[in-house]
């Protein structure tokens, strides 16, 4: 495992957007694992930054995202569809036949999850995964749980990141009950890992990451076991490591 403490969120976001462009540079046909929430708006928007000066082409790289909540259109501007595509793809050149993201279709079946992992497998795996983390410890919507799922699954939320993400939304009520997201064993398969996370409401949580035992009950706890595990954090975040 390695840790970097950055300053603030700008530095944090920085870092990150160099270590996927290293990654992009070294090889162009690279497979990201990319995630959204507030935690990698920044990021993206430095790469988008690195793209305009002409430091950056992403015209052989891959993409898969993590999650998708089920139930929202793919223009629903907090799916994340619409957020992938308004914070990140219309402003790069990854060609758009490249671009997996999970259906949010709330009838997804086992072949639906099945199709997207076997996706990821044809694409050659994923070479760098970008993770946000849940307050509860979650990666991907990888809830806490008595067990986790290896391969995508529709997950139901729990009650802790529908009251987080509410914040996105006019009112709890609208928050999905239900996403489809990458598993656990998707996740650890990657060549690297970076997570990301800011700000003082994830300091437990990364703490419980990188000092706790490893337990279903913090899914990002597992992360201990990767090989090539990063952890981009920024003070706050890292107030009790
Ligand atoms: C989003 C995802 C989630 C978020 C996490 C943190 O694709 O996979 O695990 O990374 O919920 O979200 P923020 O960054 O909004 O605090």
């Amino acid at each position: 495992m390695k840790i970097y403490v950055m300053e603030d969120y700008q530095k944090l976001s920085a870092k990150a957007a160099q270590i996927v462009s290293s990654q992009v540079t070294l090889k162009n046909n690279t497979v990201l694992g990319l995630a959204t929430g507030s935690t990698p708006e920044g990021m993206y928007q430095k790469l988008i930054e690195m793209y305009d000066a002409g430091s950056i082409d992403f015209s052989e790289v891959t993409t898969f995202n993590l999650d998708e909540y089920l139930g929202l259109d793919p223009d629903h501007p907090q799916s994340y569809h619409y957020y992938m595509h308004h914070k990140f793809f219309n402003y790069v050149n990854i060609p758009s036949q490249n671009i997996h993201i999970p259906p949010g279709q709330e009838n997804n079946t086992a072949e639906t999850c099945h199709n997207y992992e076997q996706k990821i497998v044809n694409a050659g795996g994923i070479d760098l995964q970008i993770l946000g983390i849940g307050v509860n410890g979650h990666i991907g919507f990888n809830e806490p749980a008595k067990y986790l799922n290896t391969q995508t699954h529709v997950v139901n939320l729990s009650a802790e990141t529908i009251s987080a993400n509410s914040r996105f939304f006019s009112k709890e009520s609208e928050v999905p009950r239900q996403a489809i997201t990458m598993g656990m064993g998707s996740i650890m398969q990657a060549q690297k890992v970076i997570l990301l996370a800011s700000g003082k409401s994830k300091a437990e949580a990364i703490k419980e990451t990188v000092n706790g035992k490893i337990t279903t009950e913090v899914p990002a706890s597992f992360l201990q076991l990767h090989h090539e595990f990063i952890l981009i954090a920024d003070k706050e975040a890292a107030a009790y490591i």
